[in-house]
């Protein structure tokens, strides 16, 4: 199969986002951008159209996807009981990047929800995104459009790099902007519960629907019990070089790396270095990357899995990174940067 590949950065083009949207209408499967990561596409409600999505990723089946909408009364037709924290949610943070778990209606299928008989939803905040969804039926079923196991795609070259031949369409959005996965929030239980951390953090949830609390299992990996959300439970955003993170003062932190850089260097290793605008200058040898400033935790999560991509082109052989416990963002970084590193962590 070719891939069309549809160049829409420097603004939405009507006549690609309808022949997208026929391809979505006819269980076709499109690559599109949101504000978090690059997702694909197809049907929501269509089961056929659902498996091919699981077959050009290489999924596990039991995986759930998220429905994509572009209205909140989309909302009523595929979700069976609405709390009322979740509209509170949806007032304040619709369009944008939360995703909420709900009881499902027999209008999804089974094939969309893993066999789970909840539904995760989201409306993503970016206008191609909105756009194709409408023109594609209203309910857009979307993962990470990477392959299984890679870091998620923050730029349309990334999901040709993985899906190129294997689906119809990418739509070409330029960067996304947040670069880490929306925040899941499951608001089936008594208490809502953090599921995947986001851009959306605890304390804005708690700002407006009071008590939120976290899966316990996702910082750390000696926690009893198993990830709520299944796709928490695949090792994930794995580099193919082995990763350990340093943790502590800057200063400690720092000469550590450069310790341990050396140590590589001397096995004849190649090692990788992901550090911040603000320490870049303070390491001198091996693959050096910054993921960005400290003081715009944008810009760190926004380059996050592009580093970690172009760290497996360089073929290092260990990379090593600064701990980025950053103030809003630091949870969701944090829990990508664990995964990539299998939860190697080093305390200095
Ligand atoms: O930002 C995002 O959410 C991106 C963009 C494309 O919207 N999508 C995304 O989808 O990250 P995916 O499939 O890579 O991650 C979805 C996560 C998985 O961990 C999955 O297990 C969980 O959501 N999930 C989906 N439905 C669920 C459900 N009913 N109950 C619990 N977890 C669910
Ligand atoms: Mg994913």
């Amino acid at each position: 199969m070719d891939t069309i590949i549809l160049d829409m950065r420097d603004g939405i083009e009507e006549n690609g986002i309808h022949r997208a949207g026929e391809i979505l209408k006819s269980g076709g499967l499109v690559a599109f951008p949101t504000e978090t990561v690059y997702g694909l596409g197809a049907d929501a409600l269509n089961a056929e159209a659902a498996a091919k999505i699981y077959q050009a990723k290489g999924r596990p089946s039991d995986n759930p996807l998220i429905v994509h909408i572009a209205d909140v009364e989309a909302l009523d037709r595929i979700a069976a009981k609405i709390p009322e924290e979740a509209r509170k949610l949806a007032k304040a943070f619709w369009p944008g990047p939360l995703t909420m778990i709900f009881q499902k209606t027999p209008t999804v299928p089974y094939g969309t929800t893993g066999g789970l008989d909840t539904v995760a939803v989201r409306m993503p905040d970016h206008e191609i995104a909105l756009a194709l969804i409408r023109s594609g039926g209203g309910y857009i079923a979307a993962p990470s459009a990477n392959t299984s196991g890679r870091p998620s795609p923050t730029t349309a070259q990334h999901v040709a790099e993985d899906m190129n031949g294997r689906i119809d369409m990418i739509l070409d959005g330029g960067h996304a902007g947040i670069g880490v996965e929306s925040t899941i929030v499951d608001l089936s239980g008594e208490v809502p519960m953090i599921l995947r951390p986001g851009y959306i953090n605890r304390a804005m949830l708690e700002q407006v629907i009071g008590p939120v609390e976290v899966d316990p299992t996702l910082l750390s990996a000696t926690a009893k019990g198993r990830p709520k959300a299944p796709g928490m439970r695949y090792k994930h955003y794995a580099p193919k070089a082995d990763m350990m993170i340093v943790e502590g003062e800057q200063e400690a932190v720092i000469r550590k790396i450069n310790e341990l850089v050396k140590e590589e260097l001397s096995r004849g290793g190649r090692p990788g270095i992901i550090a911040s605008d603000e320490s870049r200058a303070r390491y001198h040898q091996g693959v050096i990357r910054s993921m960005g400033s400290r003081s715009d935790e944008l810009s760190i999560s926004g380059h996050l899995y592009e580093v970690l991509r172009e760290f497996d082109t360089e073929n290092v052989t260990k990379i090593f990174s600064e701990a980025f416990d950053t103030p809003d963002m630091g949870m969701a970084i944090m829990n990508r940067l664990m995964k990539a590193a299998g939860h190697q962590i080093l305390q200095v």
